[in-house]
This record gives C-alpha cells, structure tokens and sequence, in this order.
C-alpha cells in the first residue's frame, strides 16, 4: 500500500471526555471527534440523560449538559460497550448517585472493575453490584490516596472524574499514562478543574467548586489507528506517510519496526512509514503506556505471521486477545497460540479465506491480512470494526487496496 491517510481523533479519548462533559454544568465544543459508532452510542446515552447534543460538522459536536434529567444509564445501551463506566465516575460527581450497567466491550477475557470500584468507596461512595447493575452513591466525595494495584486505563480515568469536584485532593498512584489519560485531563482542566501530573505514574487532583465550561477542545489524535496504518505499510511492503498524529505517542512500534527492517522518518505531526524488503522475526510483550500497546498486538501479528523467522508474542494485560491468529491460519498462517503467549513461524504469504473478526482490534487486523493475501478475503462481523475505525475501508482503498464493503 501506498500514499498518505489522515488519522481521527482518538476513540479511548473520546468514549472517555464524553461522559465527562456531564461534569460541565453548562455547554463545552468538543472537536475532532471521530464518527465511529461508539461515539453515537455515547452521546446517544447523554441525551438519555438530559443533555443536548448538536452535531456542529462532521467532527465536531456542542454539548449542553446544564440539565441533567436522570441518573441512570439506559441498560440496553450500556451494557453494549465497555466505556460506559465513565458513567458512573461523571454522574456521581455531579449528581451524587450512579446506575449503569455493567460494561459489555471485546470478549478479551474478563474484564473486571475491582479498582474502579475501589476508587469509588476510597472517595467516600457507597457501591453495590447486582443483578448486572453497578449503582454507586455518595452525599458527599471527599480526597484521598488511591494506589491502583494494578495499571488501569479505565480505574485512573474513572477516579479522576470522580475527585474533579470532590473535598479536597485525591492522589492517584500507579497511574495509567496512556496518551487518552493526558487527553481527559487535559479536557478537564480546560474547563476548570485542577489536575496534575497525568502522563506519570502519580495524578494528583485537587477538587473545584465546578467546571465552567463555555470553551472548545480537541481531541488528540488516535495513536491506535495511527499503530495500525504504520503495520500496514510494514505487511504490505508498501510506504505510508501518516497525518494528524503524534510520533512521540508510537515510539514503542518505531523502534519494533526499525527492529525488524523497517524504516521510519518522523514529521511534527506526521510519520512517513516504509519497507522494501520480507519483515524479520521479533518478539513482542504487550504492557501499559510507554510499552508496546495491547491494541496494536493483532495488527503486528499479521506482520509476524509473514516475517522471516520465529516469532513470539506475549499478551500482558488481555486473558484471551489471540483469538484473531485462528482466523489467520484458515489464511495459510502457522500460528500456536496457547493463553497469553503465541507463537508465529513465518510462511511466505498468505491466502485469501473467509475470516471472522472478534473484536475490534482483531477485525482491523484481518483487514490487513486480506489486503496481502493472495485471493479474496471475506471479513465478517464489521459492527466490532466501526465501533473504533472512522471510514477504514475508504482509507484502505485510497492507499491501494482493493476492498469493498458488501452488505452482510
Ligand atoms: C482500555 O480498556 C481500552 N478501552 C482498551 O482498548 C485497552 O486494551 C485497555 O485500556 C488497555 O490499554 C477503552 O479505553 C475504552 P484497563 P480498559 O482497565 O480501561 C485489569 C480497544 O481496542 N483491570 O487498562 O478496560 C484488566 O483486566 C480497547 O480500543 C483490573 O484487574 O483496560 C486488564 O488486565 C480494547 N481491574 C488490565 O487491568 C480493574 O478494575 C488493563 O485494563 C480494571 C482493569
């Protein structure tokens, strides 16, 4: 593949500044908001609840959230998607009390709340989970030190909407430091509230009155999506220059491209990918932020499966994230996936097969794989994709590939 694609907005960025506009008693401008359907789903939620919504242009929407009307969640929406326990953190900041279902999301394994929840009663809340439900209550929230026993993206993000308006300051330790923890912070704080030190290991979020809002942001570009272009160009042999990104946010991916024959010149906002010759064999540990994402694992996978060599990859923070390597070898792929470890002996190419994606991740990595194959590819389960890519096959396609979208 070949030639240039323009990255949207961040998806974990926005599943999260959404339900944390309901902290805003007033109106904010959200910008550069990816038209994905997760983002519907979530504003589709806060209508429910009271706020207005207004799409200003295709990426960029206003909300008005001065009236919230209730406090509970609809369950047949939430229950539809992980990120729906922003909820709980957002409402009971602003409202005192939370209902929500319990999140729904990729089949990654279990998928537990333990340190939200943990967070939640550290600030002062009682919280009771039942009947697929999680309802939370608090007369008042009040600071405190939280230290998370184990790195959440999800927990840090959710304790911190939840100390915005608190008593007091809260510290959270052993933070997550992934690019759409800073971008919730960042939104955050521009519409008012204190906190510092997201990025790092340690937040620290001294509690305000409320958050004015009355002012725009942007949300940061999806570090995610910009992942899987740069392996695309890597398992097509092809030369990708990537727009809209943040190069400082993939230097993990850069040195494992480089690592394996790769090459990579990087832009102020831009990353210019490419390879001419067969990828060699590597090993990959998925980790928190600054290691290699878990989210990019499918779509090196895919590069692996065609490199030159053995490769290993070792999934830390998902039970059950190799479920794409299956679909890989109806492909031609000689793939052993046995728990958290999988191991890839690199064939010369693959072939075109009938493939089901089964998550998000694992479905922009089939797309991949199919673009290469020899043959046609049939992709089913395209709902996982749209969830998080912005118009994947039209970038695809205005890079080279021929692929099209039939109805199912
Ligand atoms: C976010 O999920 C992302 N989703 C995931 O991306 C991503 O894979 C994950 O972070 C890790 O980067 C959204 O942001 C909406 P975690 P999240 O809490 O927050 C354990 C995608 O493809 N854990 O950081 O749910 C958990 O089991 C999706 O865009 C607890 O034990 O992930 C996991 O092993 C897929 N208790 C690890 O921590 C908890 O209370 C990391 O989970 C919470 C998490």
């Amino acid at each position: 593949m070949y030639g240039d694609v323009n990255i949207s907005g961040a998806k974990n960025a926005a599943v999260a500044i959404i339900p944390a506009t309901l902290l805003v008693d007033g109106k904010c401008v959200l910008e550069n908001v990816p038209n994905i359907s997760d983002v519907k789903i979530s504003c589709n939620i806060l209508e429910k609840l009271g706020a207005k919504i207004e799409w200003l242009s295709e990426h960029s929407i206003s909300v008005d959230t001065s009236h919230i009307s209730s406090t509970t969640a609809p369950f047949d929406m939430t229950s539809k998607f992980r990120a729906s326990y922003y909820l709980i953190g957002s409402l009971l900041s602003r409202c005192g009390e939370a209902e929500v279902g319990l999140p729904g999301g990729c089949n990654l394994g279990a998928r537990p709340i333990d340190q939200h929840i943990k967070g939640f009663e550290a600030l002062g809340a009682d919280v009771n989970v039942s009947q697929g439900k999680i309802s939370a209550k608090a007369d008042r929230l009040v600071g405190t030190s939280i230290y998370m026993d184990t790195v959440s993206v999800g927990a840090t993000i959710n304790v911190m909407l939840a100390s915005v308006l608190a008593e007091g300051t809260t510290t959270i330790d052993n933070a997550a430091k992934e690019p759409h923890v800073v971008d919730v912070a960042n939104f955050l704080n521009t519409m008012g509230a204190d906190i510092r030190g997201a990025g790092t290991d340690v937040i620290k979020i001294t509690g305000v009155e409320k958050l004015k809002g009355d002012a725009t942001y942007s949300i940061v570009p999806d570090q995610i999506e910009a992942g899987t272009f740069m392996l695309a160009a890597i398992a097509s042999k092809g030369d990708i220059t990537i727009h809209n990104c943040i190069p400082k946010h993939l230097d993990c991916l850069t040195a494992k491209i480089l690592e394996i024959g790769g090459h990579v010149e990087e832009g102020d906002d831009s990353l210019r990918i490419w390879c001419d010759s067969r990828p060699t064999k590597t090993n990959v540990k998925t980790a928190p932020y600054p290691g290699f994402p878990t989210d990019l694992q499918p779509q090196i996978g895919v590069v692996l499966s065609v490199a030159d060599g053995t490769s290993i990859i070792n999934e830390g923070i998902w039970e059950s994230r190799f479920q794409y390597t299956a679909e890989l070898n109806k492909m031609g792929a000689n793939i052993t996936a046995q728990g958290k470890t999988a191991v890839f002996e690199g064939v010369d190419f693959l072939s075109g097969a009938p493939v089901y994606a089964s998550d998000l991740r694992a479905g922009a990595a089939l797309i991949i794989a199919g673009i290469i194959a020899n043959g046609k590819t049939e992709l089913y389960n395209l709902g996982h994709i749209d969830r998080g890519y912005e118009n994947i096959e039209e970038k695809f396609r205005k890079l080279g590939a021929n692929i099209k979208r039939v109805k199912e």
